[in-house]
């Protein structure tokens, strides 16, 4: 299997894995994440395969959507070695993999996993982080906004974080690609607050 084999390969498994999850958190977010951290692998010189796979794979075992992390983590180290993904470029990725997912609040040790968060935040942004934000936020039984009641709304979602994330990002492309993002969501906000009223 070429490289271009085993990315094909897997998608499916990610597809497989995603298709019904409504938290945000689905295929397709995974499929915009890939192509992101593939086009910024390209600009900055670094490892497109690992970065995407990495891509493909980082929500596999995050502990808010998987009970069993231990499991899930087995199940895609098997499935990798399984489609000819070499030991040395299984452990990159997972290493990569580990680190946006366990350092969410820290900067990731490997020029891939700094790609791979980079890209996961830019999709968390934008028109897409707002759509993500309120699917989010109805999954878990938050309301759109109160005014007296701020937290644990979804519109209070963006000033906890979404804004933050603009200047969270570690690569030159994510910086110029979340400055359009982040102007949305702060235009957005505000035609929001000009709809709710007082
Ligand atoms: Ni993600």
């Amino acid at each position: 299997m070429d490289n271009k084999d085993k990315i094909a390969a897997i998608r499916s498994y990610v597809f497989s894995i995603f298709k019904d999850d409504s938290t945000g958190h689905d295929y397709f977010h995974m499929k915009r994440v890939a192509e992101s951290a593939g086009t910024i692998a390209e600009a900055e010189n670094a490892d497109v395969f690992i970065c995407e796979v990495t891509a493909w794979i980082h929500d596999i075992g995050d502990e808010k959507l998987f009970d069993n992390r231990g499991e899930a983590v087995n199940n895609l180290t098997a499935f990798l070695r399984s489609i000819g993904v070499s030991v040395i470029e299984t452990k990159k990725i997972l290493h990569a993999a580990e680190d946006v997912s366990f350092r969410k609040g820290n900067v990731p040790e490997t020029l891939e996993g700094k790609i791979v968060q980079d890209a996961d935040r830019l999709d968390a942004i934008g028109a897409i982080g707002i759509a993500r934000t309120f699917s989010y936020g109805g999954t878990t039984g938050q309301l759109i906004w109160d005014g007296d009641n701020k937290d644990n709304t979804s519109i209070q979602h963006f000033y906890d974080k979404l804004l933050k994330l603009k200047d969270l990002m570690h690569t030159k492309s994510a910086i110029q690609i979340a400055e359009e993002r982040h102007n949305f969501m702060n235009m957005y906000l505000k035609q929001f607050f000009k709809e709710w009223g007082r």
